[in-house]
């Protein structure tokens, strides 16, 4: 295995892909009835102002809402090749609260990349709701992450020098959403987070802790039906992870599918199913109370 540095995946992760290029036309009404009205028709954000996790409810429908078959990714080729996932197959039903172990370097991330779509397989199919990927484009699957999916990174990945409103809203400006509906549904989210008073606030004047609550609430905005967390608490201290924490346990509460990576056997004992990755395969998958699932 190459030893890769950092968490920061940095340029082109579409390097190595078996795909060509980007110039199919984006099908809107297939990303649309794909994504149902997760975006379009959703209730805003976290209109509860109690914080609880009344976001919008996830659609329904029979597909489990994830779906990978032999799924294989390498990276680079020859000599150097990695096989990062090696025939991996896993379904995540609707609502299922999830957790991935794994080994450093075992694949996680790349999986949970490509769930995000911010990546795509070298081979192996994909469905979100029952519906393939594997002919979609990069602007097909950029839009049906906008709307399906809320992706949580470890090291936040918020824009730097700009409030934390204008983070949140970022999804939405993307979306084509207007202003003041904007703005009051990154407000809401914000609330649901928790910090609503931080909004004028920008990222190197809030904690970690506010930071990854802010990226959540970034993930939120768009009422994704899917969010994906990759190590969410990796850079937080106890408490910080608590408050993470207990905000992923709302989400799931909610009817959310929540999918998470972590190392920490304690933030892994939220989640109701724990599978665990090496090699690029999945060599267990059990409860959090250990029986095999
Ligand atoms: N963009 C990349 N280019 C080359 N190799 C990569 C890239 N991303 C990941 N890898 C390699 O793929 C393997 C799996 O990495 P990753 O999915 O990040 O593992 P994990 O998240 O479990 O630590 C590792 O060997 C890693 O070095
Ligand atoms: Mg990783």
């Amino acid at each position: 295995m190459t030893a890769r540095s950092g968490s920061t995946r940095g340029g082109n992760t579409r390097s190595g892909n078996t795909r060509g290029g980007d110039t199919r036309p984006v099908d809107t009404r297939a990303v649309n009835a794909l994504a149902g009205n997760s975006l379009a028709g959703s209730a805003p954000t976290g209109s509860a102002s109690t914080g609880s996790a009344s976001i919008g409810s996830a659609p329904g429908g029979g597909a489990p809402v994830i779906e990978v078959r032999e799924l294989r990714k390498t990276y680079g080729s020859g000599d150097t090749a990695v096989h990062a996932l090696r025939g991996l197959d896993l379904v995540v039903e609707r609502g299922e609260y999830l957790a991935i172990m794994g080994a450093s370097g075992s694949g996680k991330s790349t999986l949970l990349n490509v769930l995000g779509c911010l990546d795509i397989p070298t081979s192996g199919r994909y469905l979100i709701d029952g519906i393939d990927t594997s002919e979609f484009g990069e602007a097909q699957l950029g839009l049906l992450r906008n709307r399906k999916i809320g992706f949580v990174f470890q090291s936040f990945n918020l824009i730097p020098r700009t409030t934390a409103l204008a983070n949140v809203e970022l999804p939405l400006v993307y979306a084509g959403v207007r202003r003041a509906e904007r703005r009051a549904r990154s407000m809401a989210a914000l609330r649901m987070v928790g910090l609503e008073d931080r909004a004028g606030h920008r990222p190197n004047e809030l904690s970690g802790g506010q930071q990854q609550r802010v990226a959540i609430a970034r993930a939120l905005v768009t009422g994704p039906a899917i969010v994906l967390a990759d190590e969410p608490t990796g850079n937080l201290d106890t408490h910080s992870s608590q408050e993470v924490m207990g905000i992923l346990d709302r989400l799931h509460a909610s009817g959310r599918t929540v999918v998470l990576i972590t190392h920490e056997d304690d933030v892994a004992a939220h989640a109701r199913r724990v599978i665990r990755v090496v090699d690029g395969q999945i060599v267990e998958s059990r409860t959090a109370w250990g029986v095999p699932a």
